[in-house]
């Protein structure tokens, strides 16, 4: 399965972050990765103008959130088929962020998974544990809950992403042992072929070690996806030939 590195800029990233994606193309000098997916999700606002500048850098542009609806009185949201009109190729659904903030419950994260494949886009479908709930021994039981009640039924491509609430932003990551554990249960609940993404606080000095774990397919990288020096080793850390 092709490794994918994902960043997420979250709310971060005005227009002058386009200098931050130049510098990771020059970083693969003209030579982009064929045996890696490249993508970064910036903020809304940021997107048409990225993807239009830099789709053909093979790097691939994606959104963080969208509006279940395809149009109409939603004041602010947007909606998939905008983002696809925008140039996203994918759209991060149910990040651990937006289920706190936005009280985002697994039936409306299935329904914005649904939206991204209605529009043609990739959902990349996040679910993880708090730290109470891992302390209690809850974390597979949690994690097979959300994606019980997240993942559409759909022969289309989706893409799972695991973040440990806890692990994000924090510099804490589970074991290798434990990020292993929770692939291998998500691939056993997931449609053969799904990549599944490692997040939270994955670094260039773990990203080697996280990457090689089985049935961990990639990243979703938040802080260290900001800037080049960073996420360039993330992403030549991906097994392959880069
Ligand atoms: P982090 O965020 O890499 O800053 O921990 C990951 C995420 O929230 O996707």
């Amino acid at each position: 399965m092709k490794p994918l590195i994902a960043g997420n800029w979250k709310m971060n990233g005005l227009q002058s972050a386009k200098q931050e994606i130049e510098r990771l193309i020059e970083k693969f000098s003209g030579a982009a990765p064929d045996d890696r997916d490249v993508l970064i999700c910036p903020p809304a606002t940021l997107i048409a103008g990225f993807a239009a500048n830099y789709s053909d850098e093979a790097i691939q542009i994606g959104a963080q959130d969208c509006h279940p609806e395809t149009s109409g009185a939603h004041t602010g949201d947007v909606s998939a088929e905008m983002l696809a009109d925008a140039g996203a190729a994918f759209i991060i659904v149910g990040h651990s962020e937006r289920r706190a903030d936005h009280g985002e419950t697994s039936d409306i994260v299935r329904a914005k998974a649904q939206a991204a494949l209605r529009a043609g886009l990739t959902p990349i479908i996040c679910v993880g544990e708090t730290r109470e709930e891992r302390e209690a021994g809850e974390a597979l039981n949690i994690v097979g809950d959300q994606l019980d009640g997240s993942l559409p039924e759909t022969g289309a491509e989706i893409v799972v992403a695991y973040e440990p609430v806890w692990a994000i932003g924090t510099g804490l990551t589970p074991t290798l042992e434990d990020i292993g554990d929770m692939h291998d249960f998500i691939r056993s609940k997931t449609p053969e072929g799904t990549r599944l993404l490692y997040g939270g606080s994955v670094k260039p000095g773990n990203a080697g070690e996280i990457l090689a774990i089985t049935n961990v397919n990639g990243a979703l990288v938040g802080g260290a996806s900001l800037n080049a020096d960073d996420f360039y080793p993330i992403i030549k850390a991906a097994p392959g030939a880069m």
